[in-house]
């Protein structure tokens, strides 16, 4: 049965996140580059992977490693030039792939030229590009909001004497959306990559664009959680007035219209953990068309959370979400589930559950390797949150991808990297793998094979098999995926029928009939097909 064309072309693809710092890098100077990616790009395609989401690249002080943009429609040059970027787009196109860009609409780098000149005087054209506020009597901070990256989420200008709003960094000064020339730049800027090749977005911090008219104080967390990736302070306050206002639906049903005439994706980095107010974004015909549901990223390794956040993420917003168990932002899934083998196999039982759940999936670099956390000692951290905050920071997760065996890894030709390799293994290598029908990296792409071969993964309804016990599954038409998430061997009874196992995680029983109970091995997961 031939796809129905009315399907938007992304839920057929599965996508993968290239953290472009540490990718490839092809000049030596131990940073991923856009030439490093361009060159590995027959990699991912082999891999079968259909969308390529590359973090920002554009011009930029790097306080936050890109994220804080000086020139929206530009390139830096130390990932390389337009020219080279453009031959990425080229290249993927011919391969069968998109490429998303990654939109920073939040904020800028307090270098872009519309930031020099707000703060320059009050008179500026570019003031209310961005959020100012006379000091709080005694000269405070107009109010109690914090920056995910530690301090208060404002910083007074001592020239104008006005404080500005940063949800990050001071170097990442808020866009003031309540401005309709904001919106007007940005519209101009998403037509500037579509007429230049992207096929679509990452939008970045996708809840938190427009702010409460009246700037209200965050009342305290009802619970306080420590978390490695962002400062104490922001995880005391309950984010109220800070994010998640619905004015900023109005941003996307412009971008809507604006990406239409290219069938453009407008992906959200929808940072919100309750399944409910996630789809508010994607709801519609004019919200985002996907959003991440970054629940997995905060999961316990328990099967009865599992079952309700893979649940709550299927129901609230069927095939409107993207699923990921991984990012540039947490720690990597192997590490996060305990690391080691029995990490490796339930980050694999995971991804198995999520690529056939109805939406996107996207994978994290080097997920596809099995790889845990690099080590980074903390004098070498480079990730702002471990640099200014007593957080663990994000830089486990971003260093450099182990290509091949040998000095530089195949990552680079120069003698440093920009985060350290050590404690790769050449079994963690793209190379090793690959020539290896037993590695994890055939284990994923045999998992991409089989959602492409089995359309009903894609458009048949969900319907969860059991409703407690380790073993985590649901069937969509003609197969059933499995996971056990518990650490004795379970079973379960697959529904009547002659069920073939088409995937195994650990290869046992793989192409055997499943008849009957089918047993699996602790953090084993399958798929059957008939
Ligand atoms: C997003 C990015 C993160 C960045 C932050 C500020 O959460 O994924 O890496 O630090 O936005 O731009």
């Amino acid at each position: 049965m031939g796809a129905p064309t009315e399907l938007p072309w992304w839920t057929d693809k599965v996508g993968y996140e290239v953290y472009i710092r540490s990718f490839a890098d092809s000049d030596g100077d131990g940073v991923g580059d856009l030439r490093g990616l361009h060159h590995h790009l027959d990699y991912l395609a082999w891999l079968g992977i259909g969308i390529v989401w590359i973090t920002p690249f554009y011009p930029s002080p790097m306080r936050d490693h890109g994220y804080d943009v000086a020139d929206y429609r530009g390139v830096d040059a130390s990932f390389g030039s337009m020219a080279d970027l453009e031959a990425v787009f080229a290249k993927a196109h011919d391969l069968g792939m998109k490429v998303l860009v990654d939109l920073v609409p939040n904020h800028s780098s307090s270098e872009h030229p519309w930031f020099i000149s707000a703060r320059s005087s009050k008179d500026s054209p570019y003031r209310d590009y961005y959020i100012w506020r006379d000091p709080a009597p005694g000269g405070r901070p107009p109010n109690n909001w914090t920056s995910h990256f530690g301090g208060s989420a404002w910083t007074l200008d001592a020239t104008t004497g006005q404080y500005w709003c940063h949800l990050f960094l001071s170097e990442q000064p808020d866009l003031n959306w309540a401005n309709p020339a904001v919106a007007d730049e940005f519209d101009e800027i998403l037509r500037f990559w579509l007429t230049r090749g992207a096929d679509g977005f990452r939008i970045d911090v996708a809840h938190a664009l427009v702010k409460h008219p009246e700037f209200l104080d965050n009342p305290p967390a009802a619970e306080f959680v420590r978390s490695d990736t962002s400062a104490d302070e922001w995880g005391a306050l309950e984010h109220l007035y800070d994010a998640n206002q619905p004015g900023v639906l109005d941003v996307y049903r412009r971008w809507r219209k604006v990406v239409a005439p290219h069938d453009g994706l407008l992906l959200g980095e929808v940072y919100v953990l309750d399944a409910e107010k996630v789809a508010e974004y994607v709801r519609g015909e004019d919200g985002l068309h996907l959003g991440f549901w970054f629940k997995p990223l905060h999961l316990a390794w328990e099967p009865g959370a599992i079952r309700e956040v893979l649940v709550a993420g299927a129901q609230a917003a069927p095939g409107l979400l993207a699923w990921v168990s991984g990012s540039h932002d947490r720690g990597r899934a192997a590490s996060r589930f305990g690391g080691g083998n029995v990490g490796r196999a339930r980050a694999l039982a995971l991804s198995t559950l999520l690529l056939g759940l109805p939406g996107t999936p996207f994978l994290f670099q080097g997920e596809e390797l099995g790889l845990e956390n690099g080590a980074v000692p903390r004098e070498q951290a480079q990730d702002p949150v471990a640099r200014r905050t007593e957080a663990v920071g994000r830089d486990g997760s971003r260093t450099p991808l182990p290509w091949a065996p040998g000095p530089g890894w195949g990552f680079t030709d120069g003698p440093r990297t920009w985060l350290p390799m050590d404690g790769r293994t050449e079994a963690d290598t793209v190379a090793v793998q690959r020539a290896d029908p037993s590695s994890m990296l055939h284990r994923y792409r045999a998992l991409i094979d089989l959602r492409d071969a089995q359309p009903d993964l894609r458009r048949q309804p969900v319907e969860w098999v059991g409703e407690d016990g380790p073993v985590v599954a649901y069937r969509r038409g003609a197969v059933i995926v499995a996971a056990n998430c518990g650490d004795q061997p379970s079973s379960f009874t697959p529904p009547e029928g002659a069920w073939v196992v088409a995937f195994s995680s650990n290869r046992d029983g793989e192409q055997q009939p499943a008849g009957g109970d089918v047993v699996l091995a602790p953090h084993q997961a399958v798929v059957l097909t008939r």
